[in-house]
């Protein structure tokens, strides 16, 4: 919608932040995305994600997003600059959604891909890792790590960012992996936020001197 009609997301997003209550929030929130037309869909994304406790993106059982408001004093919606740009650079990009394994087919020898998976959660804690009400498991994690050798085989350069644990860095042996400091804002426990260490897996070699922290 950005891409194609930036112009009436701006106007549906302004009434949205002119109107910005608690109860304007819950009423959007209510709604069902599937039922809005494209256009009011993505306003209620960009709202809800833009006015949620800390920009999270949760859904209950049945699918349904879940996440209370933020307590923000003015939400940082896109305007009209930032829209513009975003839509020039989607204008030549095609944006697909499928499930990962989909891409196999279509990758071409020097292509270059890169992974940003739910993570695999941490040892000893209840990690967020449930973007939707399908669970990223431990057989979907093997499953692309398996993905992750063919495209290599093929002559893709690939990239792959997921948590330190020991499934990880026993499931990407043999390519390079690397460790950089993240700063990770959701967690419920506001004394766990903070920088983790997280890893960056490549089949091609990096300067690890070059790569800043995410
Ligand atoms: C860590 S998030 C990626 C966030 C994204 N890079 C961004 O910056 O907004 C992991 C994503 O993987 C998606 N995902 C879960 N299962 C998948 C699957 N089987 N195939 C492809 N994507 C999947 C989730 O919906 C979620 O959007």
């Amino acid at each position: 919608m950005i891409k194609y009609n930036k112009d009436e997301l701006l106007e549906i997003l302004q009434t949205y932040k002119e109107n910005h209550t608690k109860e304007t929030y819950y009423k959007i929130r209510s709604q069902n995305p599937k039922e809005l037309l494209d256009i009011y869909r993505a306003a209620r994304f960009i709202y809800l994600n833009k006015t949620c406790f800390n920009g999270l993106y949760r859904v209950n059982s049945k699918g349904e997003f879940n996440v209370p408001m933020g307590t923000y004093k003015s939400p940082a919606f896109p305007d009209e600059e930032e829209m513009s740009v975003i839509a020039s650079m989607l204008a030549n990009i095609q944006i697909s959604a499928k499930d990962f394994e989909a891409i196999l087919p279509e990758a071409r020898k020097g292509d270059f891909i890169y992974f940003d998976p739910p993570y695999h959660p941490l040892n000893n804690s209840k990690s967020f890792t449930t973007y939707t009400k399908d669970d990223f498991k431990e057989e979907d994690q093997k499953r692309l790590a398996e993905l992750f050798r063919a495209l290599d085989k093929k002559g893709c350069s690939v990239m792959l960012s997921n948590s330190d644990t020991d499934l990880i860095k026993k499931l990407y042996k043999g390519f390079n992996i690397n460790t950089v400091k993240a700063s990770r804002m959701i967690n419920s426990d506001g004394s766990k936020r903070g920088k983790i260490n997280e890893l960056v897996i490549t089949n091609y070699p990096v300067n690890t001197t070059g790569v800043s922290d995410l």
